[in-house]
């Protein structure tokens, strides 16, 4: 992998600190390359969840063109491209929180384990319980470290008596990486903790009610590079028991924690591989113009 990261802009290895002059950033109309459907592996066996034909508009502007791709079980994916190319907007179609914009409309099919997310008679609540969400900014309840976690479970009634909700609590702090730290201030508010901490709060509260899939939006973006590091341990361990997809702007942490990675640009998804080929060999010109660098 250490190979792939000296490929990367913004790695202090010796290829980059030369005299050769870095390539131009282009702006994008300089580019015309066609795209045309997605190059690579889009699909898997056996996704978790998967879209087909997905657009996404905001009133009359269309932010996401026909999206295609699946989801694997167990998987990291890693979600990328410049600002403004539609990942957010993607990410949200997985759980419906695009649902809470009232001028956003998505069409296409998307699943989740084959069940239509769409369909009518799913509760987007529910729905949010199995696809939950971390987001750029910690984001926790103005509440304690304690009700922080246990709300999911309160809500959703997951939990019979006190005991087990203490439990639960625990186990999900615990697997989120913060309750040796927290134990003894349980009842101390959320918004108290540092940034990484209140990080792993959310990813606690998201864990709390045992979703399948985990959503990741520029998760460590504020965070320096102890609380980033720890939260991508994290992420490779909850890998095990959970999907997870993340968007990120650093392509070294998508090369060092996703399986596979997603290039999207102006609302199309150019390319889908396995992360190690994106980074070495990628098969679309406009993934490789990002990914060296080549793209202001
Ligand atoms: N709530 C909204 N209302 C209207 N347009 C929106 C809204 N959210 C996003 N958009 C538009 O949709 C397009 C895709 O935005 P999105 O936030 O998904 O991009 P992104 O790839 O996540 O960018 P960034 O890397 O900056 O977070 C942009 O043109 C954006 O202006
Ligand atoms: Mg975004």
């Amino acid at each position: 992998m250490n190979e792939i990261l000296e490929t990367l802009p913004g790695t202090t290895t010796q290829s980059l600190q030369s005299d050769e002059p870095k390539p131009e950033a282009k702006t994008r109309d300089e580019f015309d390359v066609e795209i045309d459907g997605t190059v690579g592996q889009p699909f898997v066996d056996n996704p978790k969840m998967s879209s087909r034909n997905c657009d996404v508009f905001y009133a009359e502007k269309q932010a996401i063109f026909d999206v295609n791709v699946d989801i694997g079980r167990n998987e990291i994916i890693a979600m990328i491209g410049p600002s403004g190319c539609g990942k957010s907007t993607y990410l949200r179609v997985l759980n419906r929180m695009n649902d809470t914009i009232p001028i956003c409309r998505t069409t296409g099919t998307h699943t989740l384990d084959g069940e239509d997310i769409y369909a009518k008679d799913q509760d987007p609540v529910l729905l949010r319980a199995r696809v939950g969400m971390v987001f750029q900014k910690p984001n926790p309840f103005p509440k304690s470290i304690y009700d922080n976690v246990a709300y999911g479970p309160r809500l959703h009634g997951l939990t019979s008596n006190r005991s087990e909700l203490d439990d639960l609590v625990e186990a999900s702090l615990t697997k989120a990486g913060l309750f040796k730290e927290v134990k003894d201030d349980l009842q101390k508010p959320g918004t108290g903790l540092s940034g990484g901490q209140q990080q792993r709060l959310c990813i606690a509260r998201a864990i709390a009610v045992d979703p399948e899939v985990i959503l990741m939006d520029e998760p460590t973006s504020a965070l320096d590079p102890i609380a980033t590091a720890i939260i991508e341990e994290l992420m490779d361990d909850l890998k095990e028991s959970y999907t997870i997809a993340i968007v990120t702007h650093s392509m070294q942490q998508a090369a060092r924690v996703s399986q596979r990675t997603a290039y999207f640009h102006l609302g199309r998804l150019v390319e889908v591989n396995d992360t190690d080929k994106v980074f070495t060999n990628p098969e679309h010109q406009l993934t490789e113009n990002y990914i060296t660098g080549r793209f202001g």
